[in-house]
């Protein structure tokens, strides 16, 4: 018998009981698409590397399964059908000048990082429509997806609806490069403000735009909220960002839509070719959006015919998973849950949190072997865990807040809003090893590396110093490794530097600075969106 009868990482069989509600799902969202007047197309599985190089495609491009075909050709296996549709539109429809409207069911492939508990291969279904750049159009996107929710079964569901015209238009106000521009959106879309804040500081840009612009996603969240907002700002790209919003707002209110919808302007794209509305659909109880779409004016062109489209993608496993979560835990989504960095992170956050009328005494009992504690009067759960895992636990949206040091997000690299720089825990981030070692970190040649830290050190050494390393993986008393010999240096985190001193060691370059980050679920910061930034608020005023 072969070894091999278990599936790879990252791929599954679907058992029958499983796959008949999965393809009831399918069928269910795609009549409805096909009602609305979407036609049913394919795209082969596996494209032109080119199709999804990096200027185009959302998967960066060392997540892509890629192979050669006989002439030598780059191939890889469709992450996304954005632009695959594109490409295929393109070709089919050159000469179309009416809105076409297309809709899509298939697998992607994705050749993520191991062992994150995500899927390599996922059905997507989406709908696409082309040359069409009214705000009807938008609306009747929008009003799809909510279709889609309410199809899937979904009742509780918010889709949250932003315009990143305006976030351009007011940096172009303020005079903002385009390379910071980039920057703070990337910045403002994850929540992470006061970096955002600090960089709209070093530019210069008046406190009242700085606080506009990190405060974006919390004030303007209701219609009247976005005329005032048009008051103020008096640009012109502005001004017809936040009517065009104002209008689709209008008409999916009218169609009985506002129980499902939430304007959110610090809904921003990192990609340059969405170029107007976009939105997301999330539940409570999984950790990230089910649905995902927007306005892409400019990537049609890249596949030769320059025409306005807008289109969304569900991911229908997560569909599926998020469905069967839900009905398991009705009750779940009453609870605020924080994750917390055992031992003195966990202490000090406690302490702080107390201050701000946060408390677990249950927590206090110094003895316990419990794992999660509960205050069922303020409705809120705690739990600790290691610092590695905080972000994953938060990621995956099973706690709603984390409290982790910036070396373990920078290393661990998920998708979380960092929303606050606490202040504790500071140290930094160094290449340190005996004074020897100086010398050979102002060369390119080849050095021994050990770290607990192989993403930051690898990005440092490589991207940073452009300097080849052997990288090593340790898990503790890293500072052994250039004493013993394993190796040169080492990339570690340095407090007080006494465990450097009394070993020989010393700093040889700073990387970063460190300190404890509160970070936020992306879904949990919408949908309990009053009282975390309630916590924010009261958290902040303490530090
Ligand atoms: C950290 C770090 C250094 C030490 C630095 O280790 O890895 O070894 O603290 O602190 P200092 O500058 O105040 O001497 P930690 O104690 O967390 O455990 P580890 O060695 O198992 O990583």
């Amino acid at each position: 018998m072969i070894n091999y009868i278990h599936t790879p990482e990252g791929v599954r069989d679907i058992t029958p009981s499983e796959f008949t509600k999965k393809l009831d799902i399918e069928s269910r969202l795609l009549a409805l698409m096909q009602e609305s007047g979407y036609l049913r197309m394919q795209t082969p599985s596996f494209e032109y590397f080119d199709v999804f190089a990096n200027n185009i495609g959302m998967t960066p491009s060392r997540e892509l399964y890629k192979f050669f075909d006989k002439e030598g050709n780059t191939l890889v296996l469709r992450p996304d059908f954005t632009p695959a549709m594109a490409r295929a539109y393109s070709k089919l429809y050159f000469n179309e000048s009416k809105p076409v409207r297309l809709c899509y069911s298939g697998n992607t492939f994705v050749n993520g990082s191991e062992l994150n508990g995500r899927l390599k291969e996922c059905t997507q279904i989406g709908a696409e429509l082309y040359n069409d750049d009214s705000e009807t159009a938008d609306a009747q996107m929008i009003g799809l997806v909510i279709g889609c929710m309410k199809a899937a079964g979904f009742e509780d569901f918010t889709v949250s609806i932003g315009n990143g015209r305006f976030f351009k238009g007011l940096c172009s106000m303020l005079g903002i490069s385009s390379d910071d521009e980039k920057r703070i959106r990337e910045l403002v879309s994850n929540r992470n403000y006061y970096r955002a804040e600090e960089i709209l500081e070093s530019l210069g840009i008046e406190r009242e735009y700085t606080d506009l612009i990190v405060h974006i996603s919390d004030t303007y969240t209701s219609i009247e909220s976005l005329y005032e907002l048009k008051d103020r700002i008096k640009y012109e790209q502005c001004v017809s960002a936040l009517d065009r919003l104002i209008s689709i707002v209008g008409i999916l209110e009218k169609e009985g839509n506002d129980g499902y919808i939430s304007i959110d302007l610090g809904l921003l794209n990192k990609y340059d070719y969405y170029t107007g509305v976009l939105f997301r659909a999330y539940t409570f109880g999984f950790g990230d959006a089910l649905i995902k779409g927007g306005r892409y004016d400019n990537l049609v062109k890249e596949f030769g015919k320059d025409t306005p489209a807008i289109g969304f993608g569900i991911s229908l496993d997560e569909l599926l998973i998020a469905l069967h979560d839900q009905k398991d835990n009705q009750s779940g989504n009453e609870y605020l849950t924080f994750a917390l960095t055992k031992g003195r992170l966990a202490q000090k956050t406690l302490e702080l949190l107390e201050k701000t009328g946060i408390t677990c005494e249950e927590m206090k009992d110094k003895d316990t072997r419990k794992l999660i504690f509960v205050n069922e009067e303020q409705k809120l759960k705690f739990f600790l865990a290691k610092g590695p895992d905080v972000p994953t636990y938060v990621e995956h949206g099973v706690a709603d807040i984390g409290v982790v040091g910036k070396d373990t997000i920078d290393e661990e690299a998920r998708k979380i809003f960092e929303v606050l720089d606490l202040g504790f825990g500071k140290c930094r981030m160094c290449v340190c090893g005996p004074e020897s070692a100086k010398s050979l970190l102002n060369t390119r040649d080849m050095i021994k590396v050990s770290t607990k830290y192989p993403r930051i050190a690898k990005a440092y050494f490589n991207d940073i110093k452009h300097q080849s390393v052997d990288l090593i993986k340790l898990n503790g008393s890293i500072e052994l490794a250039p004493i013993v010999g394993l190796s040169d240096v080492i990339v570690d985190i340095v407090e007080t530097g006494s465990t450097l001193r009394e070993n020989g060691l010393t700093v040889l370059e700073e990387i970063f600075d460190i300190s404890a980050r509160m970070v936020v679920n992306p879904v949990s910061m919408r949908l309990h969106a009053k009282r975390i930034n309630e916590i924010i608020k009261l958290v902040k005023e303490e530090l």
